[in-house]
């Protein structure tokens, strides 16, 4: 038996998380230890709140509460979204909490003492407006790797490149745009060239690494790794433990990495156990480490944080670091700074989990960004639906009708056990080399082999010509519903929970699936619903989360003067046609009236209003939009509407206004 720490990355609570974090380090991390645990491994799965650092600071400033009232605010939203998507953590701890304080001072101190970080005098960004020092997320600027201008000075967003605020080009105080000057003051380094000549040998033997992942690492050795400053002036954090270092804290990625540890030995305290059992799990060689986390951690999780460990001594070290690219939505990046994204609290109020972890899994960002919709969650919805849950309910729904709800006295198809076995050991190999994308289509394979088979079979002709046969069937497809609960339960476990509900099963074992797990005689509960299908759209009553989209839009666009305001026609339009337009679900194609002209409108009214509603209508008309092709229609204008949670309302002019008339 195989012990292993999995750990996901800790999320800044400074903000809800979205889709994003979801499927890119918890989601994956939550498959993976649920099925270890099916096969009864010694697994831990520890993780918490990253709550120190520029992130909070900024929120905090933002949001005009203090930082502890951020975090206090983010890790219970956060932890209480995971728990209701069913992220199975063993802890979920905070940075905060003070044991982790204590453990990150001792282990700067332990480097401190073996000489791998050292005290530097330097110079640093003052912005001489705003009266502070500007550490990392503080600067803006472009970036010295990439040329990118969404460079900060910790990170670049966009080549993901780890910078410091000096080798910016053309810094920019963050929070009021100054050219910040240049002070003196002094801060401690870590010598990561020290670790250069190890990392390369031990990255070298981990061929069976994500290539993702090795090349990243790669080109980051290639570049000859240099010392970094690993602390800060500013308030927030955990304090350097030396008296000189006075109102100076840690770098936040230095004692973040930390935090796995400091969440495990929370574990143990919590559960009241010897406060050495921690040691098992990051101390033993035997241990293996995995660390799920995005493309952007990387150098974190893959340099920093072994090159930490190592420098201490005698801890393990990472086993496997699976990092995921990005999940984007509908092309466009996820970001919790800019508010973007569907968020798991907004997710969670209208939907269940499972086929969002079903939908995620399958579209999982495993070797290259993948991208959000609606239309494809719905697609996956549906399969859920029409292929697992039909295939569970056909069978329950036949065997309560025609047997009692009792497993029939048959002689069972092997073969088709068979295929479930070889299905779950297929799936055992992907799972265990992190392809989960794969591991779950052949789940869903089984349930299709299941209505297959139940097709072909036709229960319902022989029960009335040959009951043996008809019980062999019905006894084989059971047993397949049974183990279709083992190989869907690290995917979607609330839903094989309801089917081993329904079927009157306990946990199952991965070695469960293939065996016969229903005798003759055992009696099933009632039927449950496992999905409901979603009709198109469905997610209109999600509107809200593209709504953030635009507003983050909107905010970026600069003042208008008032030439440039008056420059647009708005004029009042009276409604004589409304059609549809083929394949656009939203649109219509509307003929208005506008005093000069009748004009062709293409507009998204169509969930919101009907044809006999709009027709005669007066509206409020910009006439002079350039004209755009939607759908393939020529659009002259736009109808005005206002947009909000409440819904879409077009704006109306008073009764007696004439189509024609002007608006100002
Ligand atoms: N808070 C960081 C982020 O969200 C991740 C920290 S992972 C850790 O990107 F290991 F450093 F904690
Ligand atoms: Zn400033």
């Amino acid at each position: 038996m195989s012990r292993y720490m999995v750990t996901s990355a800790l999320p800044y609570a400074n903000g809800p998380l979205h889709l994003g974090h979801l499927a890119g380090a918890y989601l994956p991390a939550d498959i993976y230890t649920r099925y270890k645990r099916m096969n009864e491994h010694d697994i831990l799965f520890c993780s918490g709140t990253d709550e120190h650092g520029v992130p909070i600071t900024i929120t905090a400033e933002k949001m005009g509460i203090t930082p502890m009232q951020v975090v206090d605010k983010f890790h219970s939203i956060i932890t209480e979204d995971f728990k209701r998507f069913g992220i199975s953590f063993d802890n979920f701890s905070r940075t905060t909490q003070p044991e982790h304080k204590k453990f990150a001072q001792s282990v700067f101190l332990e480097l401190l003492e073996k000489g791998h970080i050292v005290p530097r005098d330097m110079k640093q960004l003052y912005c001489p407006n705003c009266n502070r020092y500007l550490p990392d997320r503080y600067i803006n600027g472009t970036c010295p790797k990439c040329g990118s201008d969404e460079a900060r000075g910790d990170q670049c967003e966009s080549c993901g490149t780890w910078t410091e605020p000096f080798e910016l080009k053309n810094p920019q105080c963050g929070i009021c745009g100054s050219t910040p000057e240049t002070r003196d003051t002094r801060h401690w380094f870590l010598l990561l060239d020290h670790f250069q000549e190890w990392l390369e040998g031990w990255l070298g033997g981990q061929s069976d690494w994500k290539p993702n992942v090795l090349k990243y690492c790669n080109s980051w050795l290639g570049d000859g790794l240099r010392e970094r400053a690993i602390t800060r002036d500013i308030s927030w954090g955990v304090p350097v433990p030396l008296e000189e270092a006075k109102g100076k804290v840690l770098y936040v990625w230095f004692e973040a990495v930390l935090g796995y540890i400091s969440s495990t030995k929370e574990f143990f305290a919590k559960a009241g156990k010897d406060s050495n059992e921690w040691k098992k799990y990051w101390q033993d060689p035997d241990t293996k480490l995995v660390q799920f986390i995005g493309k952007d951690n990387i150098v974190f999780h893959c340099i920093i944080e072994p090159s930490l460990l190592h420098g201490l001594g005698n801890y393990t070290l990472p086993w496997n670091v699976p990092a995921n690219e990005f999940l984007n939505i509908y092309g466009q990046k996820f970001s919790t700074s800019k508010g973007t994204g569907i968020g798991l609290g907004d997710y969670l109020k209208h939907f269940d989990p499972d086929p969002m972890r079903y939908a995620l899994a399958v579209n999982a960002p495993e070797n290259r960004d993948s991208d959000f919709s609606w239309l494809e969650y719905q697609s996956r919805n549906n399969e859920l639906a029409d292929v697992l849950g039909n295939f569970i309910n056909r069978t329950l729904k036949f065997t309560a009708s025609k047997f009692e709800g009792k497993v029939p006295d048959g002689e069972l198809d092997m073969d088709l056990l068979n295929k479930a076995k070889k299905a779950s050991e297929e799936m055992a190999f992907l799972i265990d080399s992190f392809k989960f994308k794969k591991a779950i289509s052949i789940a869903m394979e089984l349930a299709r082999e299941g209505n297959r088979y139940f097709d072909s079979a036709k229960p319902w002709k022989s029960f009335k010509t040959d009951k043996e046969e008809c019980a062999r069937t019905v006894s084989s497809c059971l047993n397949l519903c049974a183990s279709l609960a083992v190989v869907f339960e690290p995917f979607i476990p609330f839903s094989t929970e309801k089917i081993r509900r329904m079927l009157v099963l306990p946990e199952l074992k991965w070695s469960d699936a293939g065996t016969v797990l229903l005798k003759p005689g055992h009696q099933f509960a009632e039927t449950e619903i496992l999905f409901k299908k979603l009709e198109d759209g469905f997610e209109k009553i999600m509107d809200k989360a593209e709504v953030v989209i635009q507003e983050e839009k909107m905010e970026e666009t600069p003042e208008v003067d008032f030439e440039t305001f008056m420059k647009i026609e708005f004029k009042v339009g009276k409604i004589l046609s409304v059609d549809d337009i083929k394949k656009a679900k939203k649109l219509y194609k509307i003929e208005v009236d506008t005093g000069d002209r009748v004009r062709t409108v293409v507009a998204g009214m169509k969930n919101h209003y009907s044809k006999e509603e709009l027709e005669g209508r007066l509206v409020a008309v910009v006439c002079n939009l350039k004209p755009a092709k939607l759908c393939g229609v020529m659009s002259h204008g736009m109808l005005m509407a206002s947009d909000g949670e409440s819904g879409v309302f077009l704006l109306e002019p008073g009764a007696d206004a004439k189509p024609g008339d002007t608006i100002k």
